[in-house]
């Protein structure tokens, strides 16, 4: 009932250590899968139950590692809501230090994705062991330093109330840890994470397939609507090459706002004015595919189906269940909801031209119990309901395998490679600024591959903070994931509307590279003016560096960009995506970019080329690396 990474034969081997307990009858399976082409070792346990007594787990690590503490320095990733996976480096201490989730989801606050690097380790230089967990559930991972200055590191799932009683003749399995190891700094464990990601753990048609552009309601009208005008911004955006339309929120049952209607997965026929396949075929005709938003694992007090059974719903019987963003969360360990859950969706998605669904799930959990386990497996809660969403969203997948679905935790608060092998992408985050995510997806970068994060381009001031960037900033953060717009493109000038045609045209154009390059983190978003990535095509034939000004200054440092992934023995040309010279006459720009210089890959390599400096507030600029005849 887990996810679980996937090889042919030839790529990958596996090593199963049985330790045997001949006192209790106890068998312990410790798994080692070695994918040697991405230097990942993927780790579970099966612990079987071979006695006539009852075996009470209560903490089964998927992986531990006892090694020299060499200076080593973890790097974690953290945040909160609408601020999620923001990089925290620190040193190892004597005793325990570590991260958990314990909310039954990855959670905003920890990520699941612990580094252990030697002290002077950069990027490009020094060792790195990593290790993710392929779970969505709660999680521990731990680094402990002994007496004798030797680290003990282990990551499975999380202890917080956690006991699971095994019977006779029973197995449990722990989720898969992911542990890689580079000695050529963190951007080689970043390469080992991005390509096992895109080979091993995505599935289906869209694993290799062209994702759609989207667009996508939610900042556009929130809850308010009508099926007039979703289906005049389908329209629109069709003019502009956008391919998908996605309905967010508030389409069903009574849901004005969000504290109500969950759970009543019915369309409000009344709003749309007609039925949801009439909407639907609509904007199918109009040449959009569409695409849905479902939020299967909440439910609102004020909904028929909590009405009907409010015993569905996690709590304490006898105690008031504490709300989350004015809602509960249904019972998803239980068989009945799971089941429930399947036949509802499925005549759902069975009755409409869907191709893309956004699966949400708005709210932590707490008041961890359920009136199906008896008192002594509430322990078990909170992973029964893990598996159980994995139980649904395999059968859904299963049963729609032309639907792309993108998973969503609240914004981020869902984000792991557990989830990804059921959904290709995940919403990165609540937050769309566009300054704010240079942090979140940088975060993001260090395990998971561009492909992997929900990204779109919003209205200014932006909704969450208030900022004001340009059109072509915005535009450049969301080509670093999936792409899309979520804005009201009626409030668009003819000069905003121009501009968004030609963003497409320039993400469509380097939708390859930009989906299966190599991707470099050059300069960080937490320090100095200007955070800086690039990706560069596996031939090293060309590459998108993108930088964005986070701090403008007067009279700047230059930034310059050292390129990667290009051929010594080679020639390039550099090209802004902007006319520069007619935009900003009476303004330079560096050497290279002035009149399509031949410089070689040597040059690129070890001197770079210097951004040109920002003449906005927030300015980004995308410099295409383009190999070009050797000129004498
Ligand atoms: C949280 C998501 O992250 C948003 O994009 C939006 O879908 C809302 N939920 C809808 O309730």
């Amino acid at each position: 009932g887990l996810p679980t990474s996937f090889a042919e034969e030839s790529e990958c081997s596996t090593l199963e250590i049985v330790c045997q307990d001949s006192l209790l009858n106890l068998k312990v399976t410790l798994s080692y899968s070695v994918f040697e082409n991405e230097d990942v070792i993927t780790r579970h346990v099966v612990v079987a139950n071979g006695g006539k007594d009852i075996i009470r787990i209560e903490k089964a690590a998927s992986m531990s590692l006892d090694m020299d503490n060499r200076d080593f320095e973890m790097l974690t990733l953290h945040g909160s809501w609408a601020r999620e996976r923001h990089k925290q480096r620190r040193k190892l201490g004597a005793g325990y230090q570590g991260i958990s989730s314990g909310r039954g989801e990855s959670s905003h606050q920890n990520h699941p994705f612990m580094a252990l690097l030697t002290g002077s380790c950069t990027q490009e230089q020094g060792e790195v062991y990593g290790v993710q967990m392929m779970y969505s559930g709660n999680f521990d991972i731990q680094a402990e330093v002994s007496q004798f200055n030797s680290v003990r590191w282990q990551a499975g799932i999380g202890t917080n109330d956690f006991c699971w009683v095994l019977g006779p003749e029973e197995r449990f399995y722990t989720p898969e840890a992911l542990l890689t190891y580079s000695d050529e700094g963190i951007d080689k464990m970043t390469a080992n994470y991005h390509a096992f990601i895109k080979n091993h753990v995505i599935r289906g048609k869209y694993k290799d397939k062209k994702r759609p552009i989207l667009i996508n309601n939610w900042e556009a009208t929130y809850f308010h609507f009508t099926g007039e005008k979703l289906v005049a911004i389908a329209k629109e955006a069709k003019k502009l090459g956008i391919e998908l339309f996605v309905m967010d929120d508030g389409w069903f049952g009574k849901r004005e706002d969000d504290c109500s209607g969950l759970g009543d997965w019915f369309p409000n026929e009344k709003k749309l004015g007609c039925t949801l396949k009439e909407l639907a075929e609509r904007i199918v005709a109009e040449g959009m595919q569409f695409g849905i938003w479902l939020e299967p694992e909440g439910i609102s007090e004020d909904s028929d189906l909590y009405r009907c059974r409010p015993d569905w719903a996690v709590g304490v019987p006898g105690r008031k269940p504490c709300l989350s963003r004015g809602q509960l969360i249904l019972d998803f360990s239980r068989k009945d909801v799971q089941d429930y859950i399947i036949e509802r969706i499925s005549e759902l998605l069975g009755g409409i031209p869907v191709t893309y669904v956004k699966w949400d799930c708005n709210r932590a959990i707490c008041d961890k119990f359920s009136r199906m386990l008896d008192s002594s497996r509430q322990g078990e809660f909170a992973h029964r309901y893990v598996l159980g969403l994995y139980r649904v969203l395999e059968k859904l997948t299963e049963k729609f395998p032309q639907i792309l679905f993108e998973g969503c935790g609240g914004g981020g608060g869902r984000f792991d490679a557990g989830l990804l092998y059921y959904m290709p992408q995940i919403w990165g985050s609540d937050t769309t600024d566009a300054i704010e995510r240079l942090s979140i997806q940088y975060g993001a970068s260090f395990g998971y591959p561009v492909s992997a994060m929900g990204t779109h381009v919003s209205m200014v001031p932006n909704h969450q903070t208030g900022r004001v960037t340009p059109l072509s900033t915005r535009g450049c953060m969301a080509m670093a994931g999936t792409f899309g717009y979520e804005l009201d493109i009626s409030k668009l000038t003819q000069e905003e509307k121009t501009e968004i045609r030609e963003q497409i045209s320039i993400f469509q154009k380097h939708y390859t590279l930009i989906q299966r390059g190599d991707y470099y983190r050059i300069t960080s978003p937490l320090e100095g003016t200007c955070t800086v990535w690039e990706i560069a095509d596996p031939s090293g034939r060309e590459a998108l560096v993108s930088a964005v000004y986070h701090h403008v200054q007067a009279n700047p440092v230059p930034v310059r960009v050292k390129v990667q992934g290009l051929k010594d023995e080679a020639d390039y040309q550099l090209f802004l995506n902007e006319d520069f010279k007619e935009k900003y006459p009476g303004k330079r720009l560096p050497y290279g970019f002035a009149s399509g210089e031949a410089i070689s890959g040597a040059s690129l390599r070890q001197f770079g080329f210097v951004v040109p400096e920002a003449v906005n507030g927030f300015q980004a600029w995308q410099i295409y690396v383009k190999e070009c005849p050797h000129q004498a």
